[in-house]
């Protein structure tokens, strides 16, 4: 086993949607220096780009479905392949099931990694409704906002950089309880997966941006000093 391998640091963020998954892997991902994946933005980049990964997605996201297994992992893998990453990375939205789970293992088995510390941000369903219906994002930096607890200094323009933020499709009220729906169905059973592997570490993702970033890092630093 090389130094390379000794070192790497794979941190799985875990939660339904709107938890705050995006939120803090921005911020964490910036003081631990680990490059942020979020395999949501990389689909979104891609619909926005038109390309064939892009519209073989697109059915799936406009209603609320998981992207099938095969596809995600080959995109993740690929992304997780690049020199970035060589030192691990932070993940934000994948694994998304335990086929998923189960991939990804194996991937980082071949150069003797593993996941290492999995925080879990719990929130409850009516705060995620209220969290997602309520989100605007930045087209170009990628900054979320919301409208009521965490807004821009102009309403409708990124503080970074001044564009025009917008909403996402799948951010309607339809399409973010089917979004909930599936998390429960083929998401949830993660909690066990890395709970039995002695990774896993509850989050209270319904304190304040500020006070769930600390107990994140405290936890995250726990398990990997
Ligand atoms: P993805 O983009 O991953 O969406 P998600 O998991 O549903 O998560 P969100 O991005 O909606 O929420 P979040 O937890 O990041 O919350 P955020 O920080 O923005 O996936 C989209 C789609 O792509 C999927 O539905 C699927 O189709 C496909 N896909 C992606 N990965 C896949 C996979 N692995 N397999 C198959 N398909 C896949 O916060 C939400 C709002 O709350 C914001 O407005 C924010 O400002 C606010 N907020 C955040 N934290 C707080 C707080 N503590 N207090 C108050 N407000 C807060």
């Amino acid at each position: 086993m090389g130094f390379e391998s000794i070192m790497a640091i794979y941190i799985v963020l875990l939660g339904p949607p709107g938890a705050g998954k995006g939120t803090q892997a921005k911020i964490i991902s910036e003081k631990m220096f680990l490059p942020h994946i979020s395999s949501g933005e990389i689909f979104r980049e891609n619909l926005s780009k038109k390309t064939e990964l892009g519209n073989l997605a697109r059915k799936y996201i406009n209603r609320g479905e998981l992207v099938p297994d095969d596809i995600t992992t080959g995109m993740i893998k690929k992304r997780l392949s690049r020199d970035d990453c060589r030192n691990g990375a932070l993940l934000d939205g994948f694994p998304r099931t335990v086929s998923q789970a189960n991939s990804f293992d194996e991937f980082l088995a071949i150069d003797h990694k593993k996941v290492n510390v999995v925080p879990y941000i719990k929130v409850s369903d009516e705060i995620l409704i209220e969290r997602l219906t309520g989100r605007w994002t930045c087209p170009v930096c990628g900054h979320v906002y919301h409208e009521k607890f965490n807004p821009p200094q102009k309403p409708g323009i990124c503080d970074f950089d001044g564009s025009d933020l917008y909403q996402r499709d799948d951010d309607k009220l339809e399409t973010v309880q089917n979004r909930i729906r599936v998390y429960i169905n083929q998401t949830q059973p993660l909690i066990d997966y890395y709970r039995n592997k002695g990774v896993l570490v509850e989050i209270n993702g319904e304190n304040n941006i500020q006070m769930v970033t600390e107990e994140l890092l405290t936890a995250i630093q726990e398990r990997i000093a």
